[in-house]
């Protein structure tokens, strides 16, 4: 049976929603359970595809797994296996942050490449790059990578990009290094911030997270019971806000940090919607068509514009008046979602890394397909917006980064439903 999300256009947004718990820090931080020796409490913890796997993956080495609502106990008393099996690493992609998890807790580890979306090539040269400078022995042969602690000397390593998943890999090793570790040219994104918060609480030595040197400490010894609260997700916030500027109508979004993607509102404000701090959040307000062109758009590491962004903020400028140009420079495949808006009426050129957007006044709905996570909510938005109804097929990569997209948006009003499919007929187009 396969599933879909129905949205018929047109209906301003009103209301309020709760910003569900970084995706993209609670994967890490539970791979990170696997360090405490004991128990760790992980509140606001969101319920996802990708959660469910990286749960699973724990479960299979040995840990103990609850999870009640939002909170999810991690019990990593007894690690039983350092191996991890394909079917489980495949689906999704933070599963690689395991190999720095098992190294620094077990000494050993043995898995495949990592899954997650398909958004062109995503090597893992540095991650194993710097486990290996810092005295770890981890060696990828025919797509099986075989790692084992070495002499854990630790060390410095320079990161040539900083890499999110390369700087959670070195963090999370460095806890069991000899010296102590630092890393320079981390990644900066909150959600380097949030693991380190993570690890701190659990007893080790973390500084710096959210500079461009981290610095892990040595010789700390990990508490047995650990309490964390995940950040809220700047990208799901940003797709409420989003929502909003192309539906039009008006939102608080409960918990959003704006401080966390401050590049994505200040264009947005620039575009047109007013937003305002609030006690509990940010207020977004859109009435009347939004204008492009206030400045380019180009993705590169925090603080500079997300990638994960881009799909939704593009679709957003498919209806702006003017043109946009957009300058993608983290995946090669993160445009997919253009060519099914070209379908919708959108008048896009594109031309490698660049895309260049002339709004028009409106986008027809029709029947799509999503390729990536932030593709498909950026096609749901895009729903909002269209005249007559607008099917998005392939729903579940969005499952995999959003809890139920579809009732967050119909609490703020939107026509909008999930559809199973018994007859395949019907995603013909
Ligand atoms: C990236 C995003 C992150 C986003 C996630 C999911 C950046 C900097 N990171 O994190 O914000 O949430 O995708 O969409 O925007 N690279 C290498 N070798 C490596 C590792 C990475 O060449 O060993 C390259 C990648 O191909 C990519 C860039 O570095 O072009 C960013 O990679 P990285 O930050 O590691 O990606 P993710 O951790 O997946």
């Amino acid at each position: 049976m396969k599933e879909s999300i129905l949205v018929r256009g047109g209906r301003p947004l009103l209301g309020s929603v709760e910003v569900q718990g970084s995706k993209n820090s609670a994967l890490p931080i539970l791979a990170a359970c696997v360090l405490a020796d004991g128990v760790s409490v992980i509140e606001n913890c969101p319920d996802l595809l990708d959660t469910a796997a990286m749960l699973d993956i724990l479960e299979y080495i040995g840990c103990g797994v609850e999870r009640s609502g939002h909170t999810v106990t991690v019990d990593s008393t007894d690690i039983k296996r350092t191996d991890v099996p394909d079917g489980l690493m495949h689906r999704l992609r933070s599963s690689i942050v395991l190999l720095g998890a098992l190294l620094a807790r077990t000494g050993r580890a043995s898995m495949s490449g990592p899954g997650g979306c398909e958004l062109g090539q995503r090597p893992i040269d540095l991650h194993l790059a710097g486990l290996n400078a810092l005295g770890a022995r981890a060696r990828e042969c025919g797509g099986v990578i075989k790692a084992d602690c070495g002499s854990r000397r630790g060390g410095e390593f320079v990161l040539s990009f900083p890499s999110v998943g390369a700087t959670e890999n070195l963090m999370l090793f460095g806890t069991c290094c000899r010296d102590g570790v630092t890393i320079v040219n981390a990644a900066r994104e909150p959600e380097i911030c949030d693991l380190a918060e993570y690890m701190n609480s659990a007893g080790f030595d973390v500084r710096g997270a959210g500079s461009a040197v981290v610095h892990i400490g040595s010789g700390k010894r990990p508490e047995r019971l650990v309490s964390h609260r995940i950040i809220a997700d700047r990208i799901a916030a940003v797709t409420w806000l989003c929502a909003v500027a192309v539906a039009g109508g008006e939102a608080e979004l409960i918990g959003a940090e704006r401080g966390h993607f401050s590049c994505v509102a200040d264009l947005l404000e620039a575009s047109g919607c007013r937003m305002e701090k609030t006690e509990n959040g940010l207020f977004v307000r859109s009435c009347g068509r939004l204008s492009g062109g206030k400045g380019m758009i180009r993705t590169g590491p925090y603080p500079c514009f997300p990638t994960d962004a881009q799909p939704l903020v593009s679709t957003v400028m498919t209806t702006a008046r003017g043109c946009t140009l957009i300058e993608e420079n983290m995946f090669e495949n993160r445009y997919s979602h253009l060519g099914e808006l070209s379908g919708m009426g959108a008048d896009i050129e594109l031309n490698g890394r660049f895309a260049l957007i002339r709004g028009v006044d409106t986008l027809c709905g029709r029947t799509v397909r999503t390729h990536d996570l932030r593709g498909g909510a950026a096609l749901v938005t895009a729903g909002l917006c269209a005249l007559g109804e607008t099917r998005v097929l392939n729903i579940g990569y969005i499952d995999r980064g959003y809890e139920s997209i579809e009732k967050t948006l119909e609490s703020l009003g939107a026509d909008i439903e999930r559809v199973t499919e018994e007859n395949e007929d019907t995603e013909k187009r």
